[in-house]
C-alpha cells in the first residue's frame, strides 16, 4: 500500500465535474500527499475510504501514534470552506481538525471510530419507521448545535452565502431553456421564482450547511455521532434542513408534514422556511434530471411536500 492510489469512484467523479483542473489534481495528488506527509509526520494506516466523491481520504498516524483522517479536497466554491467550518466547530459536535494547509486545502482531523455512517445498515432496527425518525432526530439535533455565529479565524476561507445559491437559481429559472421548462413545469418554475424572493432576506445568519445527509456522519467514541465533511455556508438555521429535508423526502420511509415538522423542531427553525429551502433543491434536482422515470418518482415525492 503506499499513498496516493485514489478510489476509482473518486477518479471517475473528479475528472467528470472538475475535467483538465480534476484530472490535474489526480496527477498532482501522489506528489501533494507526499509532502503533507512529510510535513505534518503522517505514515499510512489503511486502504483510502470509498464512497466520497471530491476528495482522497485515507487513515494516518501521526507521530506520536495517535490515529487521524489525512483529507485532501478537489477544491471548488462549495467544499472550500470546510475546514474553517471544522475550526470553528472545535470538537463540538464534528470531528475535530488537528492541521489546515491553506496552499493545497488538506486537512488533518480526528478520526471517528468504528466510524459506521449514520445512514449504514449497522444502525439498530435500520430497516424500521422507528428508527428513521431516530435518525432525523440524531441529525438534526446535530446541525441545530453546529449551527453558529461565522468568526472566520485568520488565515482560513470565507464561507459563501447562501443568498449566492438564490441568485444562480434565480438566474437559470428567470431565463430558463426549453428543457428546464420541461423538466420544471410553468407553476414550479414560477414558484421556484417566488421562493428565491421570499428567502432573500433570512433571519439571523450564522454557518449553515449545504450537504446535510446521513453518510456525513458516522459514529464515535467521544461523542456518539459526530458530522463529517460540512460544505459550510454563511445562512439562516432553516437553509440546513434543505438538503436534509429533500433527500429524506425523496429517498427516506416517512413524508410530507409529519416529516417537515420533525426536521423543523429538531433543527429549532421556521417549518416554512425549511420547506420552501427544500422545496428550491427539489426543483434543483427536476431541473438536473434527464431521466423521466427519475424526474416522474422525484416530482411526485415533491407533490407530498408541496402539499405539507
Ligand atoms: N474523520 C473521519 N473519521 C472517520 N471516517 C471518515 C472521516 N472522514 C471521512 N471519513 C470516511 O470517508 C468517507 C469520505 O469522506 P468525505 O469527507 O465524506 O469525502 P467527500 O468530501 O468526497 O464526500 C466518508 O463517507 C467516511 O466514511
Ligand atoms: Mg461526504
Amino acid at each position: 500500500m503506499r499513498f496516493g492510489v485514489v478510489p476509482s469512484s473518486v477518479r471517475r467523479d473528479v475528472v467528470a465535474w472538475f475535467g483538465p483542473a480534476g484530472q490535474e489534481w489526480l496527477d498532482d495528488l501522489p506528489r501533494t500527499v507526499w509532502s503533507l506527509a512529510r510535513q505534518w509526520s503522517l505514515r499510512l494506516d489503511g486502504p483510502p475510504y470509498g464512497g466520497g466523491s471530491h476528495s482522497y481520504v485515507v487513515p494516518v498516524r501521526r507521530a506520536d501514534g495517535e490515529r487521524a483522517v489525512l483529507k485532501v479536497a478537489c477544491r471548488d466554491g462549495e467544499n472550500r470552506a470546510e475546514p474553517t467550518a471544522l475550526r470553528c466547530y472545535d470538537g463540538d459536535g464534528a470531528v475535530r481538525l488537528y492541521e489546515y494547509d491553506p496552499e493545497t486545502g488538506a486537512m488533518l482531523m480526528e478520526l471517528a471510530l468504528p466510524g459506521n455512517r449514520l445512514k449504514s445498515t449497522r444502525f439498530f432496527g435500520h430497516k424500521t419507521p422507528e428508527s428513521a425518525w431516530r435518525r432525523v432526530g440524531i441529525a438534526c439535533g446535530l446541525y441545530r448545535r453546529l449551527w453558529r455565529p461565522a468568526a472566520i479565524p485568520e488565515g482560513y476561507p470565507e464561507l459563501p452565502s447562501a443568498t449566492e445559491m438564490l441568485d444562480g437559481w434565480r438566474a437559470d429559472y428567470t431565463d430558463a431553456d426549453a428543457e428546464t421548462r420541461r423538466r420544471l413545469g410553468a407553476a414550479r418554475l414560477r414558484e421556484a421564482l417566488d421562493r428565491c424572493d421570499a428567502l432573500d432576506d433570512g433571519p439571523e445568519l450564522g454557518i449553515g450547511n449545504r450537504d446535510t445527509h446521513l453518510s456525513n456522519i458516522v459514529s464515535a467514541e467521544r461523542e456518539p455521532w459526530l458530522v463529517i465533511d460540512p460544505k459550510p455556508y454563511l445562512a439562516e438555521r432553516a437553509f440546513d434542513g434543505g438538503y436534509f429535508l429533500f433527500e429524506q423526502q425523496l429517498n427516506g420511509p416517512h413524508s410530507g408534514t409529519a416529516l417537515l415538522r420533525a426536521v423543523a423542531e429538531e433543527l429549532g427553525a421556521d417549518a416554512e422556511r425549511v420547506k420552501a429551502w427544500a422545496l428550491l433543491r427539489f426543483a434543483d434536482h427536476l431541473a438536473d434530471t434527464p431521466e423521466d422515470r427519475h424526474r416522474d418518482h422525484a416530482a411526485e415525492r415533491m407533490r407530498l411536500l408541496e402539499e405539507a
